[in-house]
């Protein structure tokens, strides 16, 4: 374990300073949400100005420091990093422990197929041992896996979970989320917040963070980014729409963290929007930490033209008791300047540094911690056979079989399959996106393929296989080989869907077909009049009008994740016993919900093709 580890002997400083503090009582009754305002104002008291932004800071917050830079070593404050991703499991390195034993986090399925399973538990569940493995990986040393955030060292507070409304199905972030229904995502964000955040009386186990409010979900479309959209929204909309998973999530599940997004809403940039005020906190009576998303609070000025400097940036922020933490660069180049110009007050400053160092005296960090018991969550509670089996259970209820005519499924044991398509042997594309360390050499061999589970299953003589296309482009020659690797089988399954060149994070996708490429795969292979089987791998929903009517047996899978292969193959073979171009027609950048045949299936006014829950 790495030398900065010797935490104990620094908060000794930090209680030898507090005990001379008015107020100072013994230093094991800080109970949870009620650090005494005393003793908060000692603390902060100690801390001079120009330490101040990098405690409101996230990651190396553009300094290219390694590490996060959120202690105050003379008075025994120790680091600590405000962003760390969790969208389904702990998003950091694995570690080794002192044995060789190398422990990496587990990677459950996207959180689409939880919207797949109808199953709250299993929400909990994911929360729960998300909390416990962040708990012991920080403690273990481990590190952010994604290079670009200069991989510090995890904190507690994770950047999840997402819970936006698919408002759309071009998206590109649809698999980060449940899905359509106000009501699921904020079972969602309740339940993965309760298991999260753990159920100690006196600790928190670790801290979400809602997100991305407010109104957020375009990526990159009809003329703007992200970073420069204005979502023009009604009262109707917000209330209806998108505030109701986070107010369940706040009121009932005691959220402790919430993230401003990057677009503005009704002219304002969410991150400096007096609705963090008035109703996050005044009406729903938040009392944890808002942070930015990464480079937001560089948007209200860069972007969005809202305020003319950084100075005037950073206080449109922190101003009011909107932006605690900053994950950019503004805070910490900035902030004090606009302090000294007057955009904001030092009070401001204070007031969240009050909201964030609350929320480390929650987490137990200034206590004595041999009575802690997150203080002892040893490496060996991370990827547990008992997690490994839960995300086994939680992957197969997530395989949804939309159509299965004549009986097709479940292949029987003897039967030869012709498995076709790009995505036959995913390994990668099955487990979506922010993915911590999966496979101890930092690749993706371990993770079973549905090719491989099948022919563990079926055997290998009975599983024949061919690409047949890439996932946009195809040759004739490879399609000629598909259709001969059928001819000679008895069923043919086709994998078929999109994967993260597609549908991603920053970027939309600008129809929801299936691309060229598979249809003319499809057709190929249905032409061989082989009984045929489609599964999807896709985050928004694909338009196969053509593979509807003529595939015998479809099944959504999703980004199922680590154990997709396996869930697929058993789902295909019977095995699995817990199954459960509107596009069109209005554009991206609007969001009201009953615009046009309307958006999502509350308000869609036409026929669908599978009803919502089917
Ligand atoms: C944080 O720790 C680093 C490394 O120990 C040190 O260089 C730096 O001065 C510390 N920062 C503060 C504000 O104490
Ligand atoms: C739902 O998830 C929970 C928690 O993992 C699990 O115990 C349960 O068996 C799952 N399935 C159903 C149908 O409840
Ligand atoms: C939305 O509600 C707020 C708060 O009640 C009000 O100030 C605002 O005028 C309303 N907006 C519209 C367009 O009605
Ligand atoms: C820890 O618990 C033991 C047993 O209850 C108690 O004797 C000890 O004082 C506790 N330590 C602290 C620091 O509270
Ligand atoms: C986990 O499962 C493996 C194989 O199923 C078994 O060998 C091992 O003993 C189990 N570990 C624990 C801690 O139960
Ligand atoms: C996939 O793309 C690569 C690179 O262009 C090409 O070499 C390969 O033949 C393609 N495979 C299929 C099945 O079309
Ligand atoms: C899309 O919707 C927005 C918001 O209602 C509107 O401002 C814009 O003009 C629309 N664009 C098109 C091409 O219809
Ligand atoms: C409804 O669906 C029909 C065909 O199913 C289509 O012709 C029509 O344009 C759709 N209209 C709207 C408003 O959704």
């Amino acid at each position: 374990m790495a030398s900065q580890w010797r935490w104990p002997a620094r908060v000794a400083v930090l209680w030898a300073l507090l005990a001379h503090q008015p107020g100072w009582r013994s230093p094991h009754c800080l109970t949870m949400f009620r650090v005494p305002i005393g003793w908060m104002q000692s603390l902060i008291s100690l801390i001079h100005d120009d330490e101040k932004p990098p405690l409101l800071t996230a990651r190396e917050g553009g300094g290219g420091s390694p590490g996060p830079p959120g202690n105050v070593s003379r008075i025994g404050l120790p680091e600590y990093d405000w962003g760390m991703n969790a969208i389904h499991g702990v998003q950091s390195s694995c570690i080794k422990d002192d044995d060789g034993t190398v422990y990496c986090p587990t990677s459950f399925p996207n959180p689409v197929n939880y919207g797949f399973t109808w199953n709250y538990s299993a929400y909990l569940e994911l929360g729960r041992i998300i909390g416990v493995e962040t708990r012991a990986l920080w403690l273990a040393g481990a590190v952010e896996a994604s290079t670009w955030s200069g991989r510090p060292h995890i904190g507690l507070d994770t950047w999840s979970p997402n819970i936006n409304i698919a408002r759309s199905p071009l998206w590109g972030r649809n698999q980060e989320v449940p899905g359509e229904d106000p009501f699921m995502n904020g079972q969602f964000g309740k339940a993965y917040t309760l298991g999260l955040q753990g159920d100690d009386d006196t600790y928190l186990q670790a801290i979400v963070t809602l997100k991305h409010w407010d109104a957020y979900s375009l990526e990159d479309s009809d003329g703007a980014t992200r970073h420069n959209f204005n979502a023009i929204v009604s009262n109707f909309s917000l209330m209806d729409t998108y505030w109701p998973a986070f107010r369940v999530a706040v009121t009932e599940g005691k959220a402790k963290g919430v993230m401003c997004s990057y677009n503005a809403v009704n002219g304002i940039p969410t991150c400096a929007h007096p609705l963090l005020r008035t109703v996050l906190r005044d009406l729903w009576k938040f009392d944890g930490y808002v942070s930015s998303d990464t480079g937001a609070v560089e948007d209200i000025s860069d972007n969005h033209k809202y305020t003319p400097s950084w100075a005037t940036a950073a206080c449109a922020a922190i101003r009011d008791g909107q932006t605690d933490i900053d994950s950019g660069a503004v805070y910490m180049k900035s902030l004090l300047q606009g302090v000294s110009e007057g955009h904001c007050r030092m009070e401001d400053v204070d007031n969240a540094l009050r909201n964030t160092l609350r929320l480390r005296f929650e987490l137990g960090l200034f206590d004595p911690v041999e009575n802690q018991s997150y203080w002892h969550v040893p490496l060996a509670a991370v990827n547990t056979n008992a997690s490994r089996a839960t995300n086994m259970l939680h992957t197969l209820e997530s395989m949804v079989l939309l159509q299965n005519k004549n009986n097709v499924l479940p292949l029987a044991s003897n039967t030869k399959v012709a498995l076709i398509g790009p995505h036959a042997k995913a390994q990668e594309d099955m487990v979506g996106n922010y993915l911590g360390q999966l496979c101890p050499d930092n690749n993706f061999d371990c993770v079973v393929s549905p090719h491989d589970a099948l022919v563990s299953i079926l055997g290998t003589d009975a599983v024949t296989y061919a690409p047949g296309t890439n996932v946009t482009t195809c040759s004739q020659s490879h399609i000629d080989e598909a259709v001969s690797v059928a001819t000679a089988a008895d069923v043919a399954v086709l994998m078929l869907g999109i994967d993260e060149s597609i549908e991603a994070e920053s970027n939309d996708r600008k129809s929801i077909d299936l691309p060229e490429c598979q249809h003319q795969l499809a057709s190929a292979i249905f032409a061989v009049g082989k009984p045929t089987v489609i599964v999807l791998l896709n985050g928004g929903m694909l338009a196969i009008e053509n593979e509807k009517q003529q595939a015998d047996a479809i099944i959504e899978a999703g980004y199922p994740g680590f154990y997709g292969g396996t869930a697929i193959a058993q789902t295909l073979t019977g095995q699995n016993e817990h199954l459960g171009d509107y596009i069109n027609w209005i554009n991206m950048s609007d969001m009201e919900m009953t615009s046009g045949p309307g958006r999502t299936y509350r308000y869609y006014k036409n026929e669908t093709l599978w009803a919502f829950h089917f």
